[in-house]
């Protein structure tokens, strides 16, 4: 939420890539953008629609458009001021994160922003309690190979699709190759997210801010980038 206020304004042209349900498509018609949501399903499409439909906000979507985001050939080149792909639909895209960046970055227009969270790698494995139990039901060689390669298959995610986990030194290079400018970086769920959810909801509003604020403060650290659930970057197309 913090990224989206500070490089997105009111009246930018905004695509949601990956939008699923909205709660990131909802900010953004908050903060006065118009917005087009996509998404490869068409169940979160719909729940989209609803969602936003329900709190108010439908009338600052143009529209819903079912699209992958290794093709985004509904879209013309650089007509959006910025791109958001947040929630990991890269992660998702596997060994087709090149041309699905190729896509993202097509789309936005030069000098606009692409704005991308992918899973974290070591966030992940920072989650000790999920490590520990995946080996002892996986075994050893199974874990080491998601920690070799990064990508962690449904069975040990509990169904999710497959999915790629990065680490930032891995995304950085990714993103190097493209006509980009890196202009920030930090983790998400570096606090909060490490919560169960009985002390999440016994958390007073006060306490709740006071640890939101250190996390946002802290995460764009070198050292705390891939500590998150996710990786945040935010890069600018060279004009
Ligand atoms: C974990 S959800 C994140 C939703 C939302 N952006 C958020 O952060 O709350 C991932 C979404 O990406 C969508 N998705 C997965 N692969 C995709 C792809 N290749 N292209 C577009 N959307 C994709 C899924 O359908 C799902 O709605």
């Amino acid at each position: 939420m913090d990224t989206l206020r500070r490089f997105v304004s009111a009246g930018d042209r905004v695509l949601d890539a990956g939008a699923g349900p909205g709660r990131f498509t909802m900010e953004l018609a908050r903060i006065g953008a118009s917005v087009v949501v996509a998404d490869t399903s068409s169940v979160q499409l719909e729940l989209n629609r609803a969602k936003l439909t329900e709190v108010g906000l439908a009338t600052s979507v143009e529209g819903w458009v079912q699209a992958d985001i290794t093709d985004l050939s509904a879209f013309a080149d650089g007509e959006f001021d910025a791109v958001v792909c947040f929630g990991g639909p890269l992660s998702y895209v596997l060994d087709r994160a090149e041309e699905a960046l190729d896509e993202l970055f097509r789309v936005v227009r030069g000098g606009g922003h692409l704005l991308l969270s992918v899973m974290s790698l070591i966030g992940s494995v920072a989650h000790v309690r999920y490590l520990i139990s995946d080996l002892r039901a996986f075994g050893r060689e199974a874990v080491q190979a998601v920690i070799d390669s990064g990508d962690l298959p449904p069975v040990m995610s509990g169904g999710h699709l497959a999915m790629h986990l990065y680490r930032w030194s891995e995304l950085a290079e990714l993103l190097r190759r493209h006509r980009c400018d890196i202009v920030a970086a930090s983790s998400s769920g570096l606090a909060i997210g490490r919560l169960h959810n009985e002390m999440l909801a016994a958390l007073a509003p006060d306490e709740r801010e006071a640890v939101t604020d250190w996390a946002i403060h802290l995460a764009p650290e070198p050292g705390a980038i891939d500590m998150g659930e996710h990786i945040i970057v935010v890069v600018r197309k060279t004009a």
